[in-house]
């Protein structure tokens, strides 16, 4: 898909659809004004008449009026004219995808980023458009025999702007929508995979493609004895019972000065949480599939980064492996040696993911980061705290937790900051190690991410806890690619504050 932003506030260009918003009372917005008038009173008269009351995401499409430039038109509904703003605005573009998708159209004219909207520019009004539409666009990689349903047709999408000042803007926006929306394409395709296709080593060949693809990329794949040489020793007890080796994947991007220390993301990318010998229940086992969607996000982002040629310095890393019972795993009261010399006693196979960051965020060191940022389905316990809206963010450092949790908000992939430190690793008290990797059921998110936060003495570190946000349950079972949206938004920030 093609995305453009055109000078046209009257709705004047010709294209296979027109996309016009109306509210509740019978408003006409910005684009449907014109259109009404050109069209004698057509849409009043259908708001009247009882047809297209102009609710929040419903939508009505009309054939070529007379006269009209384009070949159909779309209306979409924006509610109440008092309660719009961003998230009505994101539901009505994905309403307008929805519904164009349906349709035969190669393409469409969008003029919902007309209207005012609280704390919108033309920025983030035009990377909203590239977002809902390459969203809808998206298909999981799926092994059904059959044939998808119906082909996407809609090709090339204009982003109407009210004036020329606003052309550069959402210009921008929309580079920034499509490279978000093909980075969470990658995040969502790794994590929607069966995990007997999306192994420790097929992350690592994917990871070594990107740096095929993007020039600015360069990847390194650790195997198992270089894991081993690492001294990596709360990883390998993870993946010691799994017959699929581990990866420890190493990307760097390099767009900023020489001498700028690079960010660094760390990625949870556990390609199979079957608990291990703390064997999980049956239900909902499947779902353990996703337990890389960190490993994932931060590759997605990385993507996105290189799409962009954002200038800051990046480094990402994925630890990669299952987590698996058999007569080799790592049973409950085994101690290793952490690749910081910290020694932990694993009560609980099942907490494996602090197990092997808590490594990746040693290993990280050795780029001497501005700042770490790890992404994990780390916790059941952060679900039961913010469910599937909010992921959790706890960090050591006020400015980047401030800077995440803002960027959060301005991608509309929000988190919600949780308390980290010394109370919670209390709970990890251990009489045979320097820690236990469990610390009882109160507090889990943060028991969890305080056991990480003993790795970063000296470091500016946050933790993403995305367990209820990187995937959704039930009928809509699938990766979301979130907390892409979050993580590039904080890079663009960090790339113009440079
Ligand atoms: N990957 C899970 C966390 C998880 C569970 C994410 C369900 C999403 C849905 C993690 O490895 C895990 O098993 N955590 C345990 C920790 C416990 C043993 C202290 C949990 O949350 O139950
Ligand atoms: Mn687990
Ligand atoms: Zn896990």
């Amino acid at each position: 898909m093609e995305f453009k932003a055109i000078v046209d506030p009257k709705a004047h260009h010709a294209s296979a659809c027109a996309v016009v918003g109306i509210y509740e009372n019978g408003d006409l917005g910005a684009a449907a004004r014109p259109v009404d008038a050109q069209q004698g009173g057509l849409l009043t008269k259908l708001h009247r008449a009882g047809d297209f009351a102009g609710k929040l995401g419903d939508t009505l499409l009309l054939p070529q009026a007379r006269g009209a430039a384009a070949k159909r038109l779309l209306l979409v509904g924006l509610g109440s004219r008092s309660a719009f703003g961003r998230k009505p605005y994101r539901k009505a573009l994905r309403a307008a995808a929805q519904a164009l998708a349906k349709t035969g159209a190669a393409d469409a004219a969008v003029y919902l980023g007309l209207e005012e909207i609280e704390d919108l520019d033309a920025h983030y009004k035009a990377r909203a458009v590239a977002e809902a539409f390459r969203m809808q666009a998206y298909r999981i990689p799926d092994l059904k025999t059959a044939a998808a349903a119906k082909p996407w047709a809609l090709e090339r999408v204009d982003v109407a702007v009210a004036d020329s000042r606003s052309v550069g803007p959402a210009a921008d926006g929309l580079r920034y929508g499509q490279a978000i929306a093909s980075g969470m394409a990658l995040a969502r395709d790794l994590a929607n995979l069966p995990p007997n296709v999306c192994t420790p080593t097929y992350l690592g060949n994917r990871a070594q493609r990107l740096a095929k693809e993007w020039p600015g990329i360069k990847t390194k794949v650790v195997d198992q004895a270089g894991i081993r040489t690492l001294k990596m020793g709360a990883f390998l007890a993870v993946t010691q019972g799994s017959e699929q080796p581990p990866r420890l994947i190493v990307c760097e991007y390099r767009g900023g000065k020489k001498s700028a220390a690079p960010i660094c993301l760390i990625g949870k990318g556990i390609t199979f949480d079957s608990g291990g010998i703390s064997l999980k229940e049956p239900p909902a086992m499947d779902e353990m599939k996703f337990d890389m969607s960190g490993g994932a996000a931060v590759l997605g982002t990385l993507r996105a980064v290189a799409e962009l040629a954002l200038p800051i310095n990046l480094v990402v890393i994925v630890a990669a492996c299952e987590n698996m019972p058999s007569g080799r795993a790592t049973k409950p009261s085994d101690i290793v040696t952490t690749m910081s010399g910290q020694t932990v006693e694993i009560l609980n196979t099942d907490a494996e993911g602090r197990l092997v960051l808590c490594d990746a965020i040693t290993y990280s060191r050795r780029f001497k980061p501005a700042a770490v940022v790890d992404v994990a389905t780390l916790t059941g316990a952060c679900i039961i705290a913010l469910g599937n809206h909010f992921s959790g963010l706890m960090s050591n450092h006020e400015g980047l937790a401030e800077d995440l949790h803002a960027a959060g908000l301005r991608a509309d992939d929000r988190a919600w900051r949780l308390p980290v430190g010394e109370e919670y690793a209390d709970q990890l008290k251990s009489n045979f190690a320097d820690l236990a990797n469990i610390g009882g059921r109160e507090g889990g998110a943060s028991t969890a991410a305080s056991f990480l936060w003993k790795f970063t003495q000296d470091l500016k570190w946050a933790h993403l806890d995305v367990a209820g946000t990187a995937w959704l349950s039930g009928a809509q079972k699938g990766s979301t690619g979130r907390p892409v949206p979050l993580l590039v938004d904080f890079l663009r920030q960090r790339a113009h504050a440079a």
